[in-house]
């Protein structure tokens, strides 16, 4: 034993089962030593710990905003925050990359957001927000940015404002979409329902123009004939027993001839309706009827290429062909001022393709004016009547190179 002053018992446990009782003799100033040492120890142990900890929220703090970094710029949604009293603007990254700017070189702030911003949307959008910001309204508002390079993008904002207990705003949040996509889809769709309202129009003026031509040639063409094919009965009903068996002869067959004449431009008139030569002959029939009616009408030489494959094509297909072949060669007729034209159907595994060739000035496509009423639909047309029948119908123009019209169809 020790000889100290002052003893202590100081209680110990053997690492076997029974606890065996220590006794030692330790001087009191030692023990309160120790007993500084343990507190601070204890003290050291708890801050580590609590840095420990400290460390931790912060690294899951920093996972979390990493997150939602990467959500926003999955989603090109990002975020913001404002102070209304310091007017302190604070940007998500992902606001940095929509608005094109650098996090390391730009400290934004309302006016410069403004300044970005398309002025034909400016006033609006300050508008909305000054009259929801007073009313400490969320609200949701649309608007144009112009990027340095030019590019304009548009953008969905949705703002919510935090009051405090005396109902002044302390905080507004707000989030940015880019919904330039979106935009240009609406503005697709748009587009073609104003084209397909102004086809369905165009169609009805088609169709009533025809009527008209059909009422026209069936009065001056058919109702004619056989309003002299009756007088021409009439007559030799009223001098038949006047006239030799020769002249009567000769009369009937004079009505005979009228009564060919009318049947044939009846012919045509259906032929024109419906080309019932594709029935009869199949495509290239038709094409070959189309060119020498087309070379007759116009001096235009054309080649016209291809034969039919051993099963025919859908009628649809060969109808709608038929039609687009009609209407560039019409247009040959009216713009190219060609002197040869080339009529080529080519089947393959891929299905079929026609192309109609010129050798006139061309044109240049981005310049064609948009279609007004009666006229400049036939590009148009040519193309739907391709879509329609599952394929597609391409314009290979510009001045001074010819212009080349290719039908593609997969039946
Ligand atoms: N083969 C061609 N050569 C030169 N220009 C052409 C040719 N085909 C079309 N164009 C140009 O394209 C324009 C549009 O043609 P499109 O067939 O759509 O209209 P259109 O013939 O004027 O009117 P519509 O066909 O409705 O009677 C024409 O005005 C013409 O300038
Ligand atoms: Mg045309």
């Amino acid at each position: 034993m020790i000889p100290w002053a002052d003893h202590e018992e100081v209680h110990t446990a053997t690492p076997a089962a029974e606890s065996t009782r220590i006794s030692a003799s330790i001087p009191s100033s030692r023990v309160n030593r120790l007993r500084l040492i343990s507190t601070v120890l204890n003290a050291q142990l708890e801050g580590d710990r609590q840095e420990e900890q400290r460390k931790q929220a912060e690294e899951s703090l920093q996972r979390s905003e990493a997150r939602l970094s990467r959500a926003e710029e999955i989603a090109h949604i990002g975020h913001w925050d404002l102070d209304p009293k310091t007017e302190e603007l604070t940007w998500s990254k992902e606001v940095y990359r929509l608005f094109g700017k650098d996090p390391k070189m730009y400290v934004p702030s309302f006016k410069k957001f403004l300044s970005m911003m398309h002025p034909e949307d400016s006033e609006n959008v300050q508008q909305i927000r000054s009259s929801n910001l007073q009313a400490k309204k969320s609200f949701s508002v649309e608007y144009r940015i112009i990027l340095t390079d030019g590019s304009i993008r548009h953008m969905q904002e949705r703002i919510e404002i935090s009051t405090d207990e005396a109902g002044n705003a302390n905080r507004i949040f707000g989030t940015v979409q880019d919904i330039t996509d979106r935009k240009q889809t609406e503005a697709e769709i748009i587009r073609q329902r104003e084209e397909l309202r102004g086809l369905a129009a165009r169609l009805a003026e088609v169709e009533e123009s025809e009527r008209k031509q059909l009422a026209r040639e069936l009065h001056d063409q058919i109702c004619q004939n056989l309003t002299s094919i009756n007088i021409a009965m009439e007559s030799i009903m009223i001098r038949a027993h006047k006239e030799s068996l020769e002249q009567l002869l000769s009369r009937l067959a004079g009505i005979g001839v009228l009564a060919e004449q009318t049947s044939e431009i009846a012919r045509n008139i259906m032929e024109g309706l419906r080309p019932t030569i594709l029935d009869h002959y199949g495509l290239m029939g038709g094409l070959h009827q189309l060119g020498s009616q087309f070379s007759k009408r116009t001096g235009i030489n054309i080649e016209v290429l291809g034969e039919d494959g051993d099963s025919r094509l859908n009628p649809n297909v060969e109808l709608a062909l038929f039609r687009i072949a009609q209407e560039a060669l019409s247009n040959v007729a009216k713009y190219a001022l060609a002197t040869r034209v080339v009529l080529k159907k080519e089947i393959d595994q891929d299905g079929v393709r026609l192309v109609i060739a010129d050798d006139g000035i061309g044109f240049d496509q981005n310049s064609v004016a948009r279609p007004k009423e009666g006229h400049g639909w036939g590009l148009m047309t040519m193309s739907e009547r391709a879509k329609a029948v599952g394929g597609t119908c391409r314009i290979e123009s510009q001045p001074g190179q010819g212009t080349r019209v290719v039908v593609e169809v997969n039946p």
